[in-house]
């Protein structure tokens, strides 16, 4: 079968024509992967090598599917059934035509979503479905910043924020990202690149801060900024990085009066907690009842995979997200 393979830490990934598929174990079903995600975390994998993986190895996280095979021992799942999650960071197998997975981390794919959409979700929807409605909660008339919110994690941040009832304060800096995240109903779009962020956030405020802020930048200037505008009482949902500026951000933060709080979806995989990607990709389908709509930025193909993988994790252009289309119309 055709699949991307990570030839090496540090290196660019390449097309393997002649992979061998894979076969499930007794406990995993067999997927025909028909679209797969693209995140900085598949080239940051390879770059970083923060699972210690062995190489050379397929890589790739996000995919959308349907079920070609079921071990013996799987219940509750059939062949022709359509799924979609993420593989596991320290055995990641999505770019390719085949991959086994064990379907308790998995979830049904929502009907009225194309493969090439459902692939978009998994780790940029659930980074921000575990921030907004796990770690912490919206409510109602709250008033909530996203940073980075144009991008993967950040556009579906912003969007469940809004259909919560939020008042949303957002950033970014291209004009594209601008103009998206006014169709998605954003209340403030601020350029970072260019305003004093928290000042504005201030002004817009009443100098009182927001209820809460979604900080998925990994920009420690970002992370910064954001400090200093969660409210007394607030909360400060960071994801996961390991920024020098943490030290200060979490000083900052506790004289405001705020509460810090960090999700993050490696160690939820590490510590084998799979309800958390199970039902929270459940939730998918009402929030595209209530109007969610996943944001894809480009659709290319397994050929394309590995120099795309470069440029999304070094921050590719355009809100949204990338997806391999693996089959034809999927
Ligand atoms: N730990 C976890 O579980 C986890 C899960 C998912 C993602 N992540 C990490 O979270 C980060 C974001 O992921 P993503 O998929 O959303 O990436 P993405 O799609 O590339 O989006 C990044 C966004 O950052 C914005 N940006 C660029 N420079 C910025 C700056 N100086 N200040 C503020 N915003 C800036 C960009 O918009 P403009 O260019 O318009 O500013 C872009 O929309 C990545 O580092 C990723 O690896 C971690």
């Amino acid at each position: 079968m055709k699949a991307v393979y990570a030839v090496g830490q540090g290196q660019t990934a390449e097309l393997k024509l002649d992979a061998p598929k894979p076969a499930p174990a007794d406990n995993e079903i067999l997927v025909k992967v028909f679209a797969a995600g693209v995140n900085p975390v598949d080239n940051k994998l390879i770059t970083y090598n923060f699972t210690g993986l062995s190489f050379p190895r397929p890589i790739g996280c996000d995919f959308s599917g349907r079920i070609e095979a079921v071990g013996a021992n799987v219940k509750g799942w059939a062949v022709g059934d359509e799924v979609f999650s993420q593989t596991d960071y320290w055995n990641p197998t999505s770019f390719a035509e085949y991959l086994t997975i064990d379907p308790k981390w998995v979830a049904r794919k929502p009907a009225s979503l194309s493969h090439v959409e459902a692939a978009a979700f998994p780790i940029a929807f659930l980074s921000a479905w575990e921030g907004l409605n796990v770690a912490a909660q919206v409510y109602p008339n709250d008033t909530v910043y996203i940073a980075a919110a144009a991008g993967g994690v950040g556009h579906f941040a912003t969007q469940i924020a809004k259909i919560k009832g939020a008042k949303v304060i957002a950033t970014a800096s291209k004009p594209e990202n601008f103009e998206y995240l006014r169709s998605i109903g954003v209340d403030h779009v601020i350029d970072h690149s260019k305003s004093d962020v928290a000042a504005e956030i201030l002004r817009l405020t009443d100098g009182q801060g927001v209820d809460l802020v979604y900080e998925p930048s990994y920009v420690n200037s970002s992370l910064q900024a954001s400090a200093k505008v969660v409210k007394k009482g607030g909360v400060f949902v960071e994801l996961g990085s390991t920024t020098d500026s943490l030290p200060d951000v979490l000083e900052t933060i506790k004289q405001r009066g705020g509460r810090f709080v960090q999700v993050s979806l490696p160690p939820l995989y590490y510590q084998k907690q799979a309800d958390h990607f199970s039902t929270g990709l459940s939730a998918v389908q009402d929030l595209v009842r209530k109007g969610l709509k996943v944001q894809i930025r480009k659709v290319i193909t397994l050929e394309e995979a590995p120099q795309e993988m470069l440029e999304v994790m070094k921050g590719a252009s355009g809100p949204g997200k990338s997806v391999i289309r693996i089959v034809n119309d999927a």
